[in-house]
């Protein structure tokens, strides 16, 4: 397929692969259910060559799910958030020495529903995309417009300062960002693969490094993938609710 090979020819030199798939299962499945996905899951993939899955899994389900990605090398953990201090008094939070114990090497940063409904802003993504890079995990950062800028036409300006506050003095060797416009999470309602890719191509232009890797995210399913991996700007996808069921995530890293 040529799409593959255009980004195949992009790929950069760090040691990322240049295509991810992530799973973002948020506040969902206890270790019990975790470990049957897992076993269903790791059945049906059949990813082409050179993607890199990733669950990104709630922290108490961590732990049982490492003990099955040791032997799967195409199947990654990843956190749903990562605090920059190592230890202290912060009730609530988790620290990067206790995720690389459990074998995490990436971490999602900045969600919109971080941001949205627990305070994350600018100043503590970026702390934490810090923290998790001095430790080797790489950090997927969200940027994403809602409605509300959308309909005033502030989608860019709003995208371009979350970059400018998210990046500053981060590393973009070890990096990935997902582009995900706020209104498409959770609601079916996918943004258009070109605009996604219209916009993604904006984000590129921002960067230091052009050949990090790119997601788009937001109501990601098995009828929608083919359409925005084909696109050229796009590397990879987020996917939420889609993730949670086995055969249907399979079907997306299969796309
Ligand atoms: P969704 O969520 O795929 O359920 O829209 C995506 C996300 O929140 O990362």
């Amino acid at each position: 397929m040529l799409y593959i090979n255009f980004k195949e020819l992009n790929r950069n030199h760090s040691t990322l692969p240049k295509i991810v798939i992530a799973g973002n299962w948020k506040m969902y499945k206890t270790q019990y259910e975790a470990k049957s996905f897992f076993q269903d899951f790791s059945s049906l993939a059949q990813p082409q060559p050179g993607t890199q899955i990733v669950i990104c899994a709630p922290f108490t389900a961590l732990s049982i799910l490492a003990a099955y990605t040791a032997n799967q090398p195409a199947i990654a953990l990843g956190a749903q958030n990562i605090h920059w201090l190592e230890s202290g008094a912060y009730t609530g939070e988790i620290s990067a020495p206790m995720l690389t114990e459990l074998d995490v090497k990436f971490a999602i940063i900045g969600h919109s529903e971080r941001r949205q409904l627990f305070g994350e802003t600018n100043e503590t993504v970026n702390l934490r995309i810090k923290a998790a890079q001095q430790v080797g995990i790489t950090p997927i950062l969200c940027v994403g417009e809602t409605k509300l800028h959308r309909d005033r036409n502030a989608t860019e300006s709003w995208i371009i300062s979350q970059l400018e506050g998210a990046l500053i003095d981060v590393d973009q060797q070890n990096l990935i960002i997902a582009y995900e416009p706020i209104w498409a999470i959770g609601t079916g309602d996918t943004c258009e693969p070109c605009e996604a890719n219209r916009v993604i191509t904006l984000i590129r232009s921002q960067l230091k490094n052009p050949d990090v890797t790119i997601q788009y995210g937001g109501s990601v399913k098995p009828s929608n993938i083919q359409e925005i991996m084909a696109q050229p700007q796009i590397d990879g996808v987020l996917v939420g609710g889609a993730s949670l069921e086995p055969d249907i995530f399979a079907k997306i890293v299969n796309y």
